[in-house]
């Protein structure tokens, strides 16, 4: 198991829907997951925003309004003190809420996309949209163009994530991988395990159930992030 980590060692972690699950939000796998109650082909794809937006939008507005009901939970902000700790440092989230960023972490991509923004499919526009006159059940529209819809800037299936190159730069090159709180059901995020490994990587894992690319990880520690991120991230950093 390794030990403290060099100031310099570079990190790069991958989260998944697990790390938020003690916030109060849903993951998509569990008994009670998200993809038990919705079909992805109705509310998750681009085919379903052209046959029913008005499902795909109540969809993703429920999840949009929920993120101002939930907080950033212990196993976010230990991320954000191994950050600061490292000089070399990138999380990955596969998650589309904002709960790194309002925990404090910088060098994030949201590989996923983001709830807290639209898009406008007609002219690209990106808007970060949490103001009321945003979170209500009607459509809106582009300030930009005369698209009458946003969109929601979520990676749906069939899309291609955001920022591969770089995340595949940085897995390639770094020195420790560590996913926490991912089922390693979805590719390309799943790959990267397998990635990181093939680098040379130590690869450590933690999540509530082991993930399906469990023989992988060179450590894995089975358990709630909330509780053993913390753990880790002292011991990583030396700090008390
Ligand atoms: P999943 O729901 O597939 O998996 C969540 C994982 O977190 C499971 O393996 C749980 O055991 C684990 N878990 C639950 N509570 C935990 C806790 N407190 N601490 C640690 N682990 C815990 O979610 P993801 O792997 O994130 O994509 O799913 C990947 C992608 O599938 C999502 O980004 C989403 C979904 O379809 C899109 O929507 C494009």
């Amino acid at each position: 198991m390794i030990g403290r980590f060099d100031k310099q060692t570079r990190v790069v972690i991958l989260t998944g829907a697990g790390i938020s699950a003690e916030s109060g939000i849903q993951t998509f796998r569990a008994s009670d997951g998200l993809w038990e109650n919705h079909r992805i082909e109705d509310v998750a794809t681009p085919f379903a925003w052209q046959r029913n937006p008005e499902l795909v939008w109540g969809f993703y507005q429920d999840r949009r309004r929920q993120l101002l009901d939930v907080e950033p939970n212990a196993a976010h902000e230990a991320l954000v003190e191994l950050e600061q700790y490292l000089d070399e440092f990138l999380l990955i989230t596969q998650n589309v809420d904002n709960l790194h960023s309002r925990a404090g972490s910088e060098k994030l991509i949201h590989m996923h996309g983001e709830l807290e923004k639209l898009r406008c499919e007609e002219c690209g526009v990106v808007v970060t949209a949490m103001d009321e006159e945003y979170l209500g059940e009607t459509f809106v529209g582009c300030h930009q163009c005369h698209n009458e819809r946003l969109r929601p800037h979520i990676v749906w299936f069939h899309e291609m994530p955001l920022r591969m190159r770089e995340i595949d730069v940085a897995v390639g090159d770094c020195d420790v991988f560590i996913a926490v709180g991912t089922s390693g059901h979805v590719y390309p995020a799943a790959g990267l395990l397998g990635l990181a490994q093939a680098c040379g990587a130590h690869c450590i894992g933690i999540n509530l159930d082991p993930p399906q690319n469990v023989d992988l990880f060179d450590e894995f520690h089975r358990g709630k992030a909330g509780e053993i991120l913390p753990e880790m991230v002292r011991k990583w950093t030396g700090r008390p």
